[in-house]
């Protein structure tokens, strides 16, 4: 069967990694959240107090991070940078509050960005992130993009830091959600855009297996167009 890349885009707390995580699952496809990748950075820029506003210091530690995926034994996608495990580190907020900022040096974006290319040679990927349909894979055969209103995008957050015992204010996690937005949609290098041919989806009010079954016949659609 022809394998695609399915691309999805969007605001952050929309459903767009735990959607994309299922839908991979069920076309046998692999998972790649670019959003941990940038975290993953940002997380040892902390820890090395790497200025971001020195070339130098960024280029360097650049050169000296690894980033890989690996799945744990119960099947759960886990983050590893320089070889140590960092899935519940990166979802941190002291972590969210310094990604976007990151994540807007085009150095940065361009490691990771090459990075992402050769994960998708071989097709049979779903990646989600902010730039994927623009950016990273322009030739996605499906292109999604997924929003949701600001506060219920913080109420969801809010449920999944309680679940990892992270006590947070909601106007807090709304301040922070709204202030990634902003830096996301405004910054110079790849901001945050819905592509022309993406679908877009609006998740307020749909429930998990609603964005995962219409996510799967998007792809059905997509794949038989491209063994047509
Ligand atoms: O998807 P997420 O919330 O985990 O992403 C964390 C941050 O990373 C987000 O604020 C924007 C940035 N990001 C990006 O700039 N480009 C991507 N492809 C993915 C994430």
């Amino acid at each position: 069967m022809s394998k695609i890349i399915i691309a999805i885009d969007g605001y952050s707390s929309c459903g767009k990694s735990t959607t994309a995580k299922n839908v991979a699952s069920k076309l046998g496809y692999a998972y790649i959240d670019t959003g941990a990748m940038y975290r993953a950075v940002t997380l040892f820029f902390i820890q090395n107090h790497v200025s971001v506003t020195n070339p130098k210091e960024v280029h360097t530690a650049l050169g000296q991070l690894s980033i890989e995926f690996r799945k744990s034994e119960e099947g759960r996608n886990e983050t590893f940078l320089n070889g140590l495990c960092v899935e519940d580190e990166i979802r941190k907020l002291y972590v969210a509050d310094r990604v976007s900022e990151v994540s807007a040096i085009a150095e940065v974006r361009h490691a990771m960005v090459d990075q992402q290319r050769k994960m998708g040679k071989k097709r049979g990927l779903v990646m989600d992130g902010r730039d994927i349909g623009t950016v990273v894979f322009p030739d996605a055969e499906l292109k999604v993009f997924m929003t949701a209103e600001p506060l219920i995008r913080a109420q969801r957050r809010q449920i999944e830091l309680m679940e990892k015992g992270d006590m947070m204010d909601i106007e807090d996690i709304l301040l922070n959600i709204q202030k990634r937005d902003h830096i996301d949609t405004t910054r110079a290098e790849s901001p945050l855009r819905r592509a022309q041919d993406a679908i877009l989806i609006d998740t307020s009010y749909m429930t998990l297996d609603e964005q995962v079954d219409q996510l799967c016949l998007l792809a059905d659609v997509a794949i038989s167009s491209k063994a047509r």
